[in-house]
């Protein structure tokens, strides 16, 4: 998969991303992540790339021009227009559910904004989606860009191991994640539950099950309604 991120922070997005899985994904050739500098597409002599809002307001605004030529070199090397996502607190929030769905696309668009925002003329011109990656609002679109470029990758087939990847996982089915363990089989008086010691597939997954349901209702009273309601009701 193929994602362009276009922006006026290149460095800081390449930076986040060579890491960990994501930059042995890359290594490996199953993600491509090419950042495009919004900055190198003005034509202003000053190599400015933002300008005050008409109507007065605070703040200054990412003009429409190099915005839009950052995302032509793109779309004409590629022949057509893919899926460009628009970085805003003002879209739907970013789920599991849709970090699945980016992953079935060959090519992935991304525009990070800065200052007050973007020129409107630009964004109805190119965006196809708005999303938001919570109820807060952040500097710039980078760091939404980079967790989601996060959450995608991992549902790209190859880019985690099967060790990695388990079948049971948070958000799976609604549920959270049951906790885990590892050695030593004691620390700080604390033991490892003896059913996990045991060997017994079954009661382990049934033990499994239970914790994860439990800390649910805890941890994510919402997660757990949708969950009761998704199990046909009956609940508690
Ligand atoms: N840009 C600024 N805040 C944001 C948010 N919460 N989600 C996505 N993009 C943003």
């Amino acid at each position: 998969m193929n994602f362009y991120i276009l922006t006026l922070f290149p460095d800081m997005v390449r930076e986040g991303l060579n890491t960990s899985i994501i930059g042995r994904a890359v290594q490996a050739g199953h993600l491509a992540i090419e950042t495009v500098n919004i900055r190198d597409y003005t034509l202003d002599r000053h190599n400015r790339v933002d300008d005050y809002p008409y109507g007065g307001g605070a703040g200054m605004l990412m003009q429409a021009q190099p915005v839009y030529d950052a995302w032509k070199s793109v779309t004409d090397r590629l022949g057509y227009r893919p899926r460009c996502v628009y970085l805003t607190p003002q879209g739907p929030t970013f789920t599991q559910t849709m970090a699945k769905e980016y992953a079935g696309e060959q090519d992935l668009i991304f525009l990070c904004g800065h200052y007050e925002g973007i020129d409107e003329r630009v964004l109805e011109e190119i965006v196809t989606d708005y999303v938001s990656i919570g109820d807060y609002v952040l500097t710039g679109g980078e760091l939404p860009a980079m967790v989601m470029v996060d959450a995608i990758s991992r549902m790209v087939p190859g880019v985690l191991t099967n060790q990695e990847s388990g079948s049971w996982e948070s958000f799976e089915n609604d549920l959270l994640e049951y906790p885990q363990y590892s050695r030593p089989e004691e620390w700080m008086g604390k033991r490892v539950p003896q059913v996990l010691l045991s060997g017994h597939h079954k009661n382990i997954a049934d033990w499994r099950q239970q914790q994860a349901e439990l800390r649910t209702r805890e941890r994510r009273p919402d997660l757990w309604q949708r969950y009761v309601e998704g199990q046909g009701g009956g609940g508690e």
